[in-house]
C-alpha cells in the first residue's frame, strides 16, 4: 500500500487548507481508505475543492482519479504537482449536473468518493450518477440528510462519529 498521511500533506497544503478536507481529522481518512479492499483502480471523486481528498485517494488507494467540481480551484494544479500525482488525475469543472452526468456515464470507475453538498436532494443526485461504479464512500456522513440518504441505501458508517459512509452494490458484497 503507497501512503500517504497527514503530516506529510500538511507540508505542501498546509494547516488551514486541510481543516476543509476530508484529512480535517487527521489521519482517519487514509485509515478508512486501508479498510478498502480489494483495492480499486479507478475512482471517480465528486467535490475536489483544492484538491486535497483528491491526492490522497491516489497515493492511497487508486492508481486514477476522475474528479468533478462545479468550481475551479487554482491550488489544486499545484498541489498536485508537488505531490507528484498530477498524471494520475482528470480535473473536470462542471456546472451543470447533465453535463456532469454525461460524461460521468461516459467512464469506467470501480469506485467513488462522494463529497459536494450536504444535503438530501444532492447526495441523491451524486449517488444515483455514481452508483454504476458498485463502491461508494461518502465523507460528512454525520449530516443529518446526508445520515438520512445513507440508512435508506443501507450504507454503512464507519470511522470515529460515523463521518464516512460506505456502500457496495449486492454483486459486490457477494464477491468481497
Ligand atoms: C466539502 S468540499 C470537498 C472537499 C474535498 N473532497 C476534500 O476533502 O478536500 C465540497 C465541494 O463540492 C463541490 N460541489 C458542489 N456541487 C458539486 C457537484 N454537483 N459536483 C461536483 N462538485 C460539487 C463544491 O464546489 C466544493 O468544492
Amino acid at each position: 500500500m503507497k501512503l500517504m498521511d497527514y503530516r506529510f500533506i500538511k507540508e505542501h497544503a498546509g494547516e488551514a487548507v486541510l481543516k476543509q478536507s476530508a484529512l480535517n481529522k487527521e489521519n482517519e481518512f487514509p485509515m478508512i481508505l486501508s479498510m478498502i479492499y480489494p483495492q480499486p483502480k479507478i475512482c471517480i471523486e465528486l467535490g475536489t475543492l483544492r484538491g486535497v481528498s483528491t491526492a490522497v485517494l491516489v497515493k492511497n488507494l487508486c492508481d486514477i482519479v476522475y474528479t468533478f467540481d462545479i468550481k475551479q480551484y487554482p491550488e489544486c494544479e499545484s498541489l498536485w504537482n508537488s505531490l507528484k500525482v498530477l498524471p494520475q488525475i482528470v480535473h473536470y469543472i462542471v456546472k451543470e449536473r447533465n453535463k456532469e452526468k454525461e460524461i460521468i456515464d461516459s467512464l469506467s470507475a470501480d469506485f467513488a468518493f462522494v463529497d459536494t453538498i450536504h444535503d438530501y436532494e444532492n447526495v441523491k443526485l451524486d449517488f444515483e450518477m455514481v452508483k454504476k461504479c458498485g463502491r461508494v464512500l461518502f465523507h460528512d456522513a454525520h449530516f443529518p440528510e446526508v445520515r438520512k440518504f445513507l440508512k435508506e441505501i443501507g450504507a454503512q458508517l464507519w470511522g470515529r462519529e460515523g463521518v464516512f459512509g460506505y456502500w457496495i452494490n449486492e454483486e459486490a458484497r457477494a464477491y468481497y
